[in-house]
């Protein structure tokens, strides 16, 4: 049977090697205990302590947590520092100057190094050219980029100047584009002419000109544009610039603008349960301190790793864990432009072997994808590449389920290097829950136990504590420092979302939860809100439903709901009324599939359902609810065992029940 489908009851407990605790920075539970105590017993002390030990200040805060205006809390207020001054300048003169940063390996496998001065020397010219075009410390600059260097150079680049980046997942539509232009005010769009996909050219700077032909985008003023291939593409005379045209004269010196510690470094949307993205604004100290610490606690990072992070720019892993963690932590770190099934399913064992990686950082769906692939063609099993340099490999984005996660433990990493399932939000900034690997013994499918500084609780609906075993809803007791700090332009919005009253001022996560009696360890099983969690993406239910009804020559109404999937995690299901009658067959078909390449073009390809059911109502109470329970039913093909004497309309469930 295949190991994504068997349901491994998996007992076991992974204790650290006696090697990895000797060699670690948190070294044994005793050290993580200690820490932890610490952080318990002198709460400010602590973060106080860890923020001038870690980051390099121009001026060092006197304060560490402001909670006068909660619960809009400030952390090292008063301090001034810079983001790519901590990343890049801060190993200048050491021997990290000369150390490779980034190891980046392009779709066909042209693989380009750059050392850290060469990286600080691009930053600055970058910085300088947006400088010349009038941009400054505070403006938004949205980046629609794929990975790549010039990805990673634009991001601190604005962050040198201290102009706040708001970058876009390259598979995200124009009109998600325009909406993040408005909602951001951004004053200039940085893209690429193309990114390559699996040997595929895809537009870029075409969706770039598209969102800003949708209209209200005149805060833009500049658009830069890297020649990613050769290909033309439309140019707008006055508004476009290549990045040659950004460069030319740009001298590679530029002097980091020092920012208060609060000053926000980006923004970040991403999906809530309401149909409009939340903009996740993030601080600069903050954030920074604990991007930087979770490299070392999580990763143990050492300055002979090389670190890959494979997510990508476009979502909070690729910020924390490509652009900032890494390079505050001085790593050497690989960065991939493709995809891992391209040219075959090997490609992530075959660049481990090639540039010798020894921390690993993937997403279950990635690792669950592979499994399948290793399955049916036994040329991209792991076990055919030379893993050895690997030391430590991690999961992040989603529930790892116990299976994928002995496959990941034993053909990937050896059955020697711990898996760290690290649990965090965009909201977070950085790892909240996750094992030490020199000390936290390991659960299959538990994420184990928080970072020292972070206070997890799990509560019921009212905010009461629940003990050991019972499920609920995960909250936290004590700020952090690399909370999000507002939804951009919608404190009220910030407050009701992750504050509700009832929770008593502690932050709600939108996941439940529960531990396991006798360690305590924490398995988070799932959002408690609308939001759908496809392939590590994070997806409002909401949000596709308005990109449904939107299509208003077709659709009168639209329900969406997730189901469970093998690869995926959670599939997208939409239940569909339409304004014709309820289509069959081979219409029914062509019909979904103009919805889908809909939602495609209204959200982007990441939101495009999977099944979509048609009927000509949706399951309804009396007092006209649409009961989704009863859609989650049907969605995962099961037979309803539900009472359903409340509905208005129980013929509807089995016109509903046939998926296209
Ligand atoms: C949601 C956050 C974390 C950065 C990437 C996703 C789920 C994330 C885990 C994990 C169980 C996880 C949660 C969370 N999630 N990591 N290790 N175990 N669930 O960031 O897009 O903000 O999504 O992803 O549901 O709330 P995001």
């Amino acid at each position: 049977m295949s190991a994504i489908q068997t349901i491994l009851v998996e007992n076991r407990v992974f204790p650290p090697s006696e090697a990895m605790v000797k060699s670690a920075h948190v070294s044994g539970m005793e050290a993580y205990r200690a820490l932890y105590e610490e952080s318990e017993r002198d709460f400010e002390g602590f973060w106080g302590r860890l923020a001038k030990e870690h980051l390099v200040w121009a001026k060092e805060p006197t304060q560490v947590l402001d909670e006068s205006n909660k619960p809009f809390y400030k952390w090292f207020a008063d301090g001034e520092l810079n983001a790519s001054a901590n990343c890049l300048d801060k190993h200048m003169g050491t021997p990290v100057e000369h150390k490779t940063a980034i190891i980046f390996e392009a779709d066909g496998g042209e693989v380009t190094k750059i050392t850290y001065r060469e990286l600080l020397d691009r930053v600055s010219q970058f910085a300088n050219g947006l400088k010349a075009h009038g941009i400054k410390k505070g403006d938004r600059v949205l980046i629609y980029l794929p990975m790549s260097i010039e990805g990673v150079v634009a991001m601190q680049a604005c962050a040198r100047l201290g102009a706040i980046h708001s970058v876009v997942f390259g598979g995200f539509s124009a009109r998600s584009l325009q909406e993040r232009i408005i909602d951001g005010g951004a004053v200039a769009v940085i893209t690429a002419n193309f990114q390559m996909r699996g040997g595929r050219e895809m537009a870029l700077k075409a969706i770039v000109d598209e969102a800003l032909a949708l209209g209200d985008c005149e805060s833009i003023k500049n658009v830069f544009v890297y020649e990613r291939t050769a290909s033309t593409y439309p140019m707008t005379a006055g508004r476009d610039k290549t990045f040659a045209q950004l460069l030319e004269g740009q001298s590679t010196d530029c002097p980091p603008v020092m920012v208060d510690a609060e000053h926000p470094l980006y923004i970040l949307y991403t999906s809530g349960s309401t149909g409009k993205p939340k903009g996740v604004q993030h601080s600069t100290g903050g954030y920074l301190l604990q991007a930087k610490l979770t490299m070392e606690w999580s990763f143990d990072l050492k300055p002979e790793d090389v670190f890959w992070c494979t997510a990508d720019i476009g979502w909070v892993t690729g910020h924390t864990y490509v652009t900032y963690g890494p390079l505050a932590a001085g790593a050497t770190e690989i960065v991939f432009e493709s995809v891992p099934t391209y040219p075959d399913a090997g490609r992530f064992w075959q660049m481990i072997e090639r540039h010798k990686c020894s921390v690993f950082y993937t997403a279950p769906t990635a690792i669950r994808s592979l499994i399948k692939a290793a399955e049916t063609n036994e040329k991209v099993h792991p076990k055919n590449y030379d893993l050895s340099s690997l030391r430590i490999i991690g999961s992040v984005g989603e529930p790892i389920n116990p299976e994928a996660w002995v496959w990941y433990y034993t053909n990937v990493g050896g059955e020697r290097c711990p898996v760290v399932d690290t649990y965090w939000q965009t909201e977070t900034g950085a790892h909240m829950i996750n094992p030490l690997p020199g000390a936290t013994p390991l659960v299959p499918g538990s994420c184990t136990l928080p970072l020292p500084g972070i206070f997890p609780a799990i509560v019921d609906e009212a905010g009461e504590e629940l003990p050991d075993g019972v499920g609920g809803l995960l909250v936290y007791k004590r700020p952090w420092p690399s909370m999000v700090r507002t939804l951009w332009g919608d404190p009220e919005r910030f407050k009701n979302t992750y504050f509700p009253p009832e929770m008593k001022g502690w932050y709600l996560a939108g996941d439940a939860a529960v531990r396991t009696i006798g360690d305590s360890y924490y398995r988070v099983t799932g959002r408690t809100d609308d939001v759908l969690n496809v392939s590590g993406h994070r997806m409002g239910t909401m949000e596709i439903e308005s990109a449904l009804v939107a299509k208003t020559d077709l659709v009168a109404e639209a329900a969406v709901v997730g189901r469970p999937d093998d690869v995926t995690g959670e599939a997208i299901c939409a239940f569909v009324v339409l304004k014709r009658p309820v289509p069959e067959g081979d219409e029914a078909k062509a019909i979904a599939k103009e919805l889908r390449d809909w939602v495609s073009k209204e959200i982007g390809p990441i939101a495009r359902p999977k099944d979509i059911h048609f009927g000509e109502n949706l399951p309804k109470t009396r007092s006209g609810k649409i009961m989704r329970r009863l859609l989650r039913t049907l969605a995962k093909g099961e037979k309803i065992t539900q009472d359903t004497t409340t509905l208005e309309n129980p013929a509807i469930l089995a016109q509903l029940g046939q998926t296209y």
